[in-house]
């Protein structure tokens, strides 16, 4: 499967070696990335745009980069707002299929837009490690292992003599010949030294690029650039007469250097799939600002990216991203509200200090997998350096704790190399070693096993991870369950009493979107809020495991609330996730700045029941957790939601229990402060709702009901009955049939006629609307397919899914029924009459197209 073993290096350069196209000049030129369909040309896409082709955009399907010389201008923008114009005016031929209604996703790379990444680096108080009569004991485990590196004896994190157990215990996984053989770990940060000494040895420069200067080698060019090297000397520094050794001394190590200046979302995105058949880790010690007042997550293009590693890299067993938690706890910042480490694809690495003690730097979270040791208690990490053979006694941080768990992967992976990325964390879950400190320790009882925001599952051990891992029998593939969106608007109380609501998990709910048993659970909410800061999150398992998956934090006065955000937490690894889900917002501090709780929506990720039927995760989309402020539309966001079809509902009408009142069960919680009304919109209309007034209407009555007839009902009750009898809906629906059908040949007329005439006006300009001509009217109706999806999806609620829809279709830009609305909304190709009709239909156009395999994204 890896390519390396079979192919010499000079081959593997050839295979990854970068096309000349990426020699980016962002001062002189602008970069679009652009999604399109599937099938669809990027090069003619280009040249209708008069933009150069640069190829495509690193592993992501259907993904290709463009490129225009420097201006304020976004092209592609431009050139889509301008057909929607022309539509809108109803200008000749404008109606027609376009190339740019292939277009599902436009970004032009802005680098000054881009929050800047940092490195997880701090520098400790330096103190001299005090020396023992262990140190000669140290001595004997170097030289029955062959180890001569001259700072071994100071790698305490490798073999503590000092604090003897407060090590990573790696020891007698080299005594077994377990060094790393095999594995390789891309280091995405600034480069590494790769004619240092103590790495050129295991030095893999296939896998390697400068995405800062566009070169293929990343070495270390900046004053500064030293963090890299020092990260990738913790993990596969070689055994020799040059410092110490890393973790696995006869592993690979390669480099994606992106921290030495501004980056794009292309680069990035690039650079986290990079030859991602050969390097299996990504180690990544950097993120958002840790100065408690951040909130920000890896755009699209990225966020696609990692889930493209997991699915593709290493052969489909996934590539394994291993984050630094973030050094920002004494500015009370907490790793959920940093988008790389709360993912549900990375493995969140704290930190703990020589004597396993909590160093003051490193972040709590409900999302923190694991900690292992790092700077504090007066010493740090010793490893390698910038330079030929220097080496570095102060590195430190979570920056320098993440690196050593990609090292004891790299282990497990030379013993068990069909390891997938969600063994590895059931891997690092069961074999982590509970801190013996005080902390919000609580006991999974899935498990067995106690978790700490603080600590994760504790700290990682290698001899007992690489053990298990031998023997190791892959879990199943992984299967996730969505709740519709949970509407609360409600007004948060001030002071210890919380705002809950909770949603009730059936096992039929679970069963049939074939989930097993969890491992991560997420939580999409929106809160409005005045100073963010104030506010902190508790969710609730069915089993009573409580995740604080937001906390205070002091220094975050920004007024943006929660938009659309996104917690995780690992503390549920195990529950079968049957039961009450409740999520507790809280307003701790009371002052002049209120908020209200808008919606929220749980997630859960875990084990499928049968893994013959389970598919992989669609590609996110910009648009996946955005509120479509429906509660009756369950988020079906996925084939695998248990929302059954017939009603378009989830089991138990979620009407029944969604918001209920806080129960006494909730001690935190006073029941009389948090007086949630029941669940429908109507209910809560009640002048709280200004800010909202869609939700005082009544829910429409297409969206409620199911599909089957009633008594009172002709037809199934997504058409309104006017409130009248059989025979009057009969006479009114035959009205109908019949406008629309004369409609829909008038529009097929008019469409014939349109159609002849670009035809004739197009006719011999060459490539021009070549794209569009593909299949002419079966395009049409290929394009329709959107609306049959949304008919066959059972919400029934568009009734313009037959002729008149086709009809409708017609004049619509190709895809831009489900496509645009996919991900495209801000584009709105559509006209203006076409966004209005949308705004029924969008909901189950967007879900309807889940299942054709034409929008992937959806
Ligand atoms: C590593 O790869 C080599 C071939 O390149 C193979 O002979 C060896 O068995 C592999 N080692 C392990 C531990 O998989
Ligand atoms: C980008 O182009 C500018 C102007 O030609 C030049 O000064 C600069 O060195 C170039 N940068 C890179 C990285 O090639
Ligand atoms: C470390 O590894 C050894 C085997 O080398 C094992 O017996 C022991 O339990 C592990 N843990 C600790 C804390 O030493
Ligand atoms: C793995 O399985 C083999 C055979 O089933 C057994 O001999 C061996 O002891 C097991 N190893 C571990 C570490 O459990
Ligand atoms: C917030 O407080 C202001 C007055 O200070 C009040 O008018 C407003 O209704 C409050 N909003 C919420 C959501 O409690």
């Amino acid at each position: 499967m890896r390519v390396s073993r079979w192919l010499p290096t000079a081959v593997l350069a050839f295979i990854y070696a970068p096309p000349a196209t990426w020699a980016r000049n962002y001062s002189t030129h602008d970069y679009y990335a652009v999604h399109i369909s599937p099938g669809a040309s990027p090069e003619q896409l280009a040249e209708h745009l008069n933009l150069r082709y640069e190829g495509p955009l690193g592993q992501l399907d259907d993904h290709y980069l463009l490129r225009a010389d420097r201006a304020e201008d976004d092209h592609v923008q431009t050139a889509i707002e301008d057909l929607r114009r022309r539509r809108r005016k109803r200008e000749a031929g404008a109606e027609l299929p376009h190339l740019l209604d292939h277009v599902l996703l436009s970004q032009k790379q802005d680098l000054r837009k881009r929050f800047p990444l940092h490195k997880r680096g701090v520098v400790p108080p330096r103190q001299d490690p005090p020396v023992d009569a262990m140190v000669q004991k140290g001595k004997e485990v170097a030289a029955s292992l062959g180890i001569n590196d001259p700072i071994f004896q100071d790698q305490w994190h490798l073999y503590n003599h000092v604090q003897p157990g407060h090590d990573i215990n790696v020891t007698g996984v080299w005594a077994q010949g377990i060094t790393g053989k095999n594995s390789t770990v891309c280091i995405v940060d600034d480069g590494l030294d790769m004619d240092s000494d103590d790495l050129r040895g295991n030095y893999f420069a296939a896998g390697s690029y400068d995405f800062n200067d566009h070169v293929a080698d990343p070495k270390p060019r900046l004053s500064d650039d030293h963090h890299g090297t020092r990260c990738a000397g913790e993990i596969a520094a070689v055994r020799n007469d040059v410092c110490g050794v890393g973790v696995a001394y006869d592993g690979k190590v390669s480099g994606a250097r992106i921290l030495s200046g501004a980056i794009s979302d292309v680069d990035e995105a690039i650079a986290m799939n990079y030859a991602f058949q050969e390097n299996l880790i990504y180690s990544c010690s950097w993120g958002p600002p840790d100065d408690g007042q951040s909130m920000e997550e890896p755009g699209i293009l990225i966020r696609r990216a990692m889930v493209t590693g997991i699915q593709q890299g290493r052969g489909g067993l996934g590539s394994v991203y291993v984050f630094a938690i973030g050094n920002g706890a004494a500015n009370d910042d907490n790793c959920n509200f940093d988008g790389y480490t709360n993912s549900i694809y990375s493995v969140s690495v704290g930190g703990i200090d020589r004597k396993g003690l909590h160093p003051y730097y490193s972040e709590k979270c409900s999302a923190q997998l694991v900690v292992t040791y790092s700077s504090g208690s007066g010493d740090a990490i010793h490893t390698t350096d910038v330079g030929r053979d220097k080496c570095y006694t102060n590195h430190g941080g979570t920056s320098a704790a993440g690196p050593l768990v990609a090292g004891i992967y790299a282990l497990a992976m030379e013993v068990n190399p069909h390891l997938t990325w969600r063994d590895i964390q059931y891997l690092t879950v069961l074999t982590a070693v509970k801190i013996d400190q005080p902390s919000d320790w609580a006991m999974n009882k899935a498990l067995g096993r106690e978790f700490s925001h603080q600590y994760g599952y504790g700290k990682a051990d290698a001899y007992a991870l690489v053990e298990l891992a031998k023997n190791w029998t892959n879990v199943k593939p992984q299967a996730w369950f969505y709740s519709p969106w949970l509407h609360v608007k409600h007004p948060i109380p001030q002071g210890d009493q919380g705002l809950a609501s909770s949603f009730d998990v059936s096992a039929d709910m679970l069963r049939k979107a074939n989930l097993e048993r969890l491992e991560h659970v997420t939580v999409t909410m929106n809160i409005q809020h005045t100073r963010r800061g104030d506010l902190s999150v508790e969710l609730r398992s069915p089993s009573g495991m409580v995740s604080h998956i937001a906390t205070h934090r002091r220094n975050d006065a920004a007024s943006a609330g929660y938009v659309d955000w996104t917690f995780m937490s690992v503390a549920h690894w195990g529950e079968s996730g049957v039961g009450s889900w409740t999520v507790v917002v809280k307003d701790t501090n009371v002052n002049e700045h209120n908020g209200t709780f808008t919606d929220w929506k749980l997630k859960l990720w875990g084990e499928s029941i049968d893994a013959a039927s389970q598919g992989l995760l669609p590609m996110p989309t910009e648009h996946d957790d955005d509120d479509h402020d429906d509660m009756h539309i369950p988020s079906v966001g996925t084939t695998s939601v248990a929302v059954p079809t017939e009603t378009g509902m989830p089991e138990g009408n979620p009407d029944d229990h969604q918001h209920r009142p806080v129960n006494s069960k909730l001690p935190v919680v006073s029941a009389t402060a948090t007086p949630i009304a029941t669940a429908t919109p109507p209910s809560t209309g009640n002048g709280d709702d200004k800010d909202k007034p869609e939700s005082t209407e009544p829910p429409t009555p297409t969206a409620t009901s199911s599909s089957t007839p009633s008594p009172d009902h002709l037809l199934p009750h997504i058409f309104p009955t006017f409130g009248v009898t059989k025979k009057t809906q009969l006479w009114i629906y035959g009205s109908a049939t019949l406008i629309l059908i004369f409609l829909c040949a008038l529009g097929g007329y008019f469409l014939h006629v349109r159609r002849k005439r670009r035809r004739w006006m197009t006719a011999g300009r060459g490539d021009d609307y070549g794209f569009e001509m593909v299949g002419g009217e079966e395009d049409d109706d290929h394009d329709g397919g959107g609306g049959g999806a949304v008919n066959g999806n059972g919400n029934g609620r568009v009734g313009r899914g037959g002729k008149a829809g086709r009809l409708y279709d017609a004049f619509a830009p190709a895809g831009a029924e489900d496509s645009d609305r996919e991900e495209e909304d801000a584009f709105g190709l559509g006209s203006e009459e076409e966004d209005e009709g949308e705004g029924e239909g969008g909901d189950g156009g967007e879900r309807g197209g889940v299942g054709g395999d034409r929008y992937r994204d959806a």
